[in-house]
């Protein structure tokens, strides 16, 4: 059995200069913001898969839908030998692509949350032994230099989590990601579809409470690191859709005027009653939008799929 190699690219300790400048960045800013990756600790991670299985989130059903309809034919597209996966977390709907891609010789799962990517990659190891898996602890958007493997490489960026970067921000990492192909490459990507609203309300919050756990885990996240005083029962948990961006904004409301410190930044952040931090967007997309952002980025659309009812979308683009 090939073990499980992992490299690191993030600093061991998450109190690291990146979540020091995001707080202080974000909580300083006007209106008030923090990057969705710093949901993700050990805890954060398990909320999310907690979520893939609410009866409301339907994208990862729909994503599945079309991963177990579509496999073969992006393993024929692609003959891919390599498979690297952003945001990788479980891998759990990658296992398609995996038994579809007969020559496949090394996985490599990229996350900023470590608990996830062990998780995932001891049980690949176990259940796959003839396959490589090099494990990449790393953030997506900070410049990726990938573990020497052979092509062609299929680069998968699945769960609609694209759309948790801003306009600006896709742009910029849709060119990195075109820097890291070479001709015979190609990217799958996922992106979950503009739909009724309160079918995208409803995904992102909960009958049972669980993204409004998700949500509120960051501030944990952020006492933890940085020795703040959060107190999560003092926020509520805010869900609502922009129809002029075309996303779903997640965001954390103060119920009474209140200061937090943060002692790591000799910080303290004062919230009106009322006021909100804006944790997460979440874009939804239209075919010819996504064409359009491949396209800018030098990446041509050959493929969309979609699942019977149309709620998500997966792309291919091979690169010439
Ligand atoms: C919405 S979840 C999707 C997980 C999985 N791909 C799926 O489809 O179910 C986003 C994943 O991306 C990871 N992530 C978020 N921001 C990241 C970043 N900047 N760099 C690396 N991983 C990131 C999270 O830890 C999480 O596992």
């Amino acid at each position: 059995m090939s073990p499980l190699h992992k490299t690191r690219t993030l600093p061991e300790d998450a109190t690291d200069a990146a979540l020091r400048s995001d707080v202080l960045k974000g909580l300083t800013h006007t209106p008030k913001t923090l990057p969705p990756k710093w949901f993700y600790d050990a805890h954060g991670s398990d909320l999310f898969e907690q979520i893939t299985e609410l009866p409301e989130y339907y994208p990862t059903r729909a994503e599945r839908e079309i991963l177990v309809a579509r496999s073969d034919e992006i393993a024929a597209a692609t003959r891919a030998r390599t498979l690297v996966e952003l945001g990788s977390g479980s891998s759990e709907k990658t296992r398609y692509l995996i038994d579809a891609l007969s020559e496949l010789h090394t996985y490599v799962p990229v996350d900023v949350s470590e608990s996830a990517l062990t998780q995932a990659g001891q049980a690949l190891v176990a259940e796959r032994p003839e396959l490589h898996v090099h494990a990449l602890i790393a953030d997506f958007t900070a410049g990726l230099t990938l573990p020497g493997a052979p092509g062609p490489r299929l680069l998968a960026f699945l769960g609609g989590t694209i759309g948790n970067l801003l306009p600006v921000e896709r742009a910029a990492f849709l060119t990195s990601v075109r820097t890291l192909l070479s001709p015979g490459d190609a990217l799958l990507l996922g992106t979950d579809l503009v739909k009724d609203e309160q079918v995208l309300v409803r995904a992102y919050d909960d009958a049972a409470g669980v993204t409004a756990a998700f949500n509120k885990n960051v501030l944990t996240v952020v006492n933890r690191e940085l020795g703040a005083d959060f107190d999560p029962a003092a926020f509520d948990h805010v869900a609502l859709w922009d129809a002029e961006q075309e996303w779903i904004e997640m965001r954390l409301r103060s119920r009474t005027g209140q200061t937090v410190k943060i002692p790591a930044l000799g910080l303290a952040v004062d919230f009106a009653a009322g006021e909100e931090l804006r944790t997460e967007v979440s874009a939804k997309f239209r075919k010819e939008g996504v064409r359009a952002e491949l396209s800018a980025a030098g990446l041509e659309l050959a493929h969309w799929w979609t699942d019977s009812e149309g709620r998500f979308a997966l792309s291919l683009s091979v690169v010439r």
